[in-house]
């Protein structure tokens, strides 16, 4: 198979799809799939960039036969360890003995530990360069985004940015690779979802590498998933630069638990006051139904949240506390936040929640509302008397 996917001159696509696997470090959902991108540049010295998932070894080397022929793999650059990435090493240096891995200490260190001792090496450190006939590749240090290790490679010959996980997205390439081929519409919450389940936490080493990137004249910017921006790479930094800083936008996202339907009666009620009120976007989920991946990506992405629980063994309804979990890992910067619940006999769930947003450090709005049992009229008033507080915070 040649699928001739072409970047530049003698720059290749040679990534792949996975439709298979379910759960993204076993987590994190993957129902329209992943990709997993790597490139290979044909020079005088022929140079891969990343590899691929272990379970798409055969395919990828392929890939690169078809474009290499009888030549030889020379230097193979590791910008992520990461086993998405890094899965076919085993396989590269068996198919291409000669091979040089190229990578920072740190790289080899988790190389080492994973794959075992790689039989040629070549260690690099921030500005470094590698020439290979036309092409000269630099090396740009971007620790933490989201491992240790990571770094990525500009090629000034052709201006393409190889960066890594860095803007990169869940949803596998059908068909079209490019940002001109694809409706980037139907990536953009995919991306987000990405960025915040697995960047998300390090959003300030996001910003660290823009520092690093400012000079850097970038004409392409291929990461290690999702689509390859060849027209306007602005179109995917500005969103990562906004993500990385945590910019909201006006919105509420509303999270419930709910055992028989009275705490979910009151969101619901909050949630229609909202709207009422004015506030433009107002999303409702229920935290033991919709995987915390999405309600940490629409938590994102708007100012405000509203935590709703029932009393559970005298706590929080633990749904809703594995959806705060990933506030809490994250650090997440400060959302309006409301807090409402019912109580039945033991009470628990309400003063759990205002405990957790004191933790968040997040701004909590109003009073919290707790209903005894099912949601009185009195209780939905509250709801409502909350909601409009909390409604002209967010458009103020
Ligand atoms: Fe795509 Fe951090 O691996």
């Amino acid at each position: 198979m040649n699928r001739n996917i072409r970047l530049s001159g003698n720059t290749f696509y040679v990534g792949v799809n996975d439709r298979r696997t379910q759960l993204f470090e076993n987590l994190w959902p993957l129902p329209e799939g992943i990709s997993y991108n790597a490139y290979l540049i044909n020079d005088e010295k022929t140079v891969l960039i990343d590899t691929v998932e272990v379970s798409k070894t055969e395919q990828f080397i392929r890939e690169i036969r078809a474009i290499l022929g009888q030549k030889p793999l020379d230097y193979l650059i590791v910008n992520h360890t990461e086993p998405d990435h890094s899965g076919a090493l085993i396989a590269l240096l068996k198919e291409f003995p000669g091979l040089c891995v190229v990578g920072n200490r740190v790289t080899f260190r988790f190389l080492d530990g994973f794959y075992g001792d790689c039989p040629h090496k070549k260690i690099v450190e921030h500005g470094d360069v590698l020439s290979t006939g036309e092409h000269t590749l630099r090396f740009i240090a971007t620790p933490m985004i989201h491992w240790p290790e990571t770094m990525m490679t500009f090629d000034e010959t052709d201006g393409i940015l190889f960066s890594g996980d860095a803007f990169g997205s869940f949803k596998t390439l059908d068909g079209g690779v490019f940002d001109d081929e694809v409706d980037l519409s139907a990536y953009e919450d995919e991306m987000r979802r990405y960025y915040s389940n697995i960047v998300g936490k390090y959003g300030k080493n996001v910003q660290r590498a823009y520092e690093l990137l400012r000079d850097v004249p970038i004409k392409m910017i291929a990461s290690t998933h999702g689509p390859v921006f060849r027209k306007d790479p602005g179109w995917v930094l500005s969103r990562y630069d906004a993500w990385s800083q945590e910019s909201t936008r006006p919105g509420a996202v509303v999270i419930y638990g709910s055992m028989y339907g009275h705490t979910e009666e009151m969101a619901d009620h909050t949630a229609r006051k909202l709207k009422e009120f004015g506030v433009p976007d107002v999303l409702v989920f229920d935290a033991s139904k919709t995987h915390p991946s999405y309600i940490l990506s629409a938590v994102w992405k708007y100012s405000a949240v509203v935590l709703a629980s029932p009393a559970y063994n005298n706590d929080l309804c633990p749904s809703v506390k594995t959806v705060i979990d990933k506030f809490l890992e994250r650090k997440m910067k400060s959302r309006y936040v409301a807090v409402i619940g019912t109580a039945t006999w033991s009470g628990g769930g309400v003063k759990t929640l205002k405990e957790l947003t004191g933790i968040l450090g997040w701004d909590l709005v109003g009073d919290p509302v707790e209903a005894k049992y099912g949601a009185s009229e009195k209780d939905l008033a509250q709801c409502a008397t909350l909601a409009k507080t909390l409604a002209e915070r967010i458009l103020k």
